[in-house]
């Protein structure tokens, strides 16, 4: 795949074979991330790779009263979690950076894995503290997000039921979001 059918044929995938992911393809994802640019260069991002079991099924698990869309990680066979804290990048006037930096590997990271065929899903909807007491993550830590990583397998109803509330497959046109020199001055591409 070039890079254009990368960045077009990516999308969230919510259901995985059984098929083990390779650990060379894992080790080429992380790359990809490792080369993203960030704040002076200070990197502040760590990713968990969990391929254990049972934790992986934790991770997925209901938790009482908490609503839980994101059921389907349990069939993933490997879920990474992005961790990064406020302190490891830099600020400018009240915006912090280390969401942009750990926002930027981890897409380098998804297009990494759909490059080599595998499936991702950034989620974005998770109980921080029941996550941070599993993972054993240090209190100042702050999880940033989640991917289920695996080979994807044809979409099922949840699958569905979720792109369709989420109109995942609409984009905005580009004249609605893109202007040519000053702000409110379209431009009809
Ligand atoms: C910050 C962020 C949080 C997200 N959180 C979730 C989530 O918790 N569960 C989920 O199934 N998808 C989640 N998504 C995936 C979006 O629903 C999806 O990217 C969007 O609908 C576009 O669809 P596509 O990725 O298939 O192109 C999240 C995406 C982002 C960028």
């Amino acid at each position: 795949m070039n890079f254009f059918e990368v960045i077009n044929s990516r999308h969230s995938v919510r259901n995985f074979s059984e098929k083990d992911v390779e650990e060379e393809k894992i080790k080429k994802i992380l790359e990809a991330a490792q080369k993203a640019p960030s704040w002076q260069n200070r990197q502040p991002w760590y990713f968990i790779v969990v391929k254990d079991k049972e934790l992986i099924k934790k991770i997925s698990e209901f938790r009482p009263l908490t609503l839980n869309i994101n059921i389907f990680l349990k069939k993933a066979p490997v879920i990474i979690i992005l961790v990064s804290k406020r302190e490891l990048s830099g600020s400018r006037a009240g915006l912090d950076y280390f969401l942009v930096d750990c926002a930027i590997a981890m897409e380098h990271l998804i297009l990494a894995a759909t490059a080599l065929g595998l499936g991702t899903c950034w989620i974005g909807a998770f109980d921080e503290e029941y996550l941070k007491e599993i993972l054993k993550i240090p209190k100042d830590f702050r999880i940033i997000a989640l991917t289920p990583l695996g080979y994807p397998k044809k979409e099922n109803l949840l699958g569905k039921a979720i792109k369709t509330f989420a109109q995942s497959k609409k984009r905005k046109e580009l004249k609605d979001f893109v202007f040519l020199n000053e702000w409110g001055k379209k431009w009809e591409l």
